[in-house]
């Protein structure tokens, strides 16, 4: 583990990274970064809007920016989005910065949590179900070789997957491997 300590999340859409990310910024009171809302800020606009205005080059560009910018030497809890691990730049970044926990679950399950909110501008596509599955299976192993470690959400609470990271990380500290 690094000695940063920070705890980075990692996963595909409808993981809970976010509401996790709270969870754990509530349990740890270490400061919570979250690289979707910080560019949000940045364009003031939704990340749906930065999609279709600027395109997700754009959008890209300004997450690896996001990360570059995280604070160097604090602990902190990094709430990153579904493609982050995309850009080799990007993971270098996380890894530096502490312990990547991916969060995965069943793809149906995680389906439908992205798709609750409309809010996935990946997934305004003629069939998002397709869409969710292609883009999934190209992800996965690179959530599988970046990851630390990884908790499967499916049948847990935001409150149960924060404390399961948590006792994980404990676990990895009493046993470093
Ligand atoms: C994306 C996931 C989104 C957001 C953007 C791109 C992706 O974050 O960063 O829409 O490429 O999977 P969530 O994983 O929080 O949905």
């Amino acid at each position: 583990m690094n000695s940063a300590r920070s705890i980075v999340l990692i996963g595909f859409m409808g993981a809970g990274k976010s509401s996790v990310g709270r969870w754990l910024e509530r349990r740890t009171g270490l400061t919570r970064v979250d690289t979707d809302e910080i560019i949000a800020a940045k364009y003031r606009i939704s990340i749906s809007e930065i999609f279709s205005k600027h395109g997700e080059t754009a959008f890209r560009e300004a997450e690896t920016e996001a990360l570059r910018e995280l604070p160097p030497d604090r602990p902190t809890i990094i709430v990153t989005g579904g493609g982050t691990i995309l850009r080799p730049e990007n993971v270098e970044i996380l890894k530096r910065a502490g312990t990547i926990v991916w969060l995965q679950g069943d793809e149906e399950t995680l389906f439908e949590r992205a798709g609750r909110r409309g809010s996935r501008p990946l997934l305004q596509t003629e069939n998002p179900r397709e869409t969710f599955s292609e883009l999934m299976k190209k992800r996965k192993p690179l959530y599988q070789q970046v990851a630390d470690f990884r908790v499967d959400t499916t049948a847990l609470s935001h409150e149960e997957v924060a404390d399961a990271v948590l006792r994980k990380i404990e676990g990895l500290a009493q046993h470093p491997r």
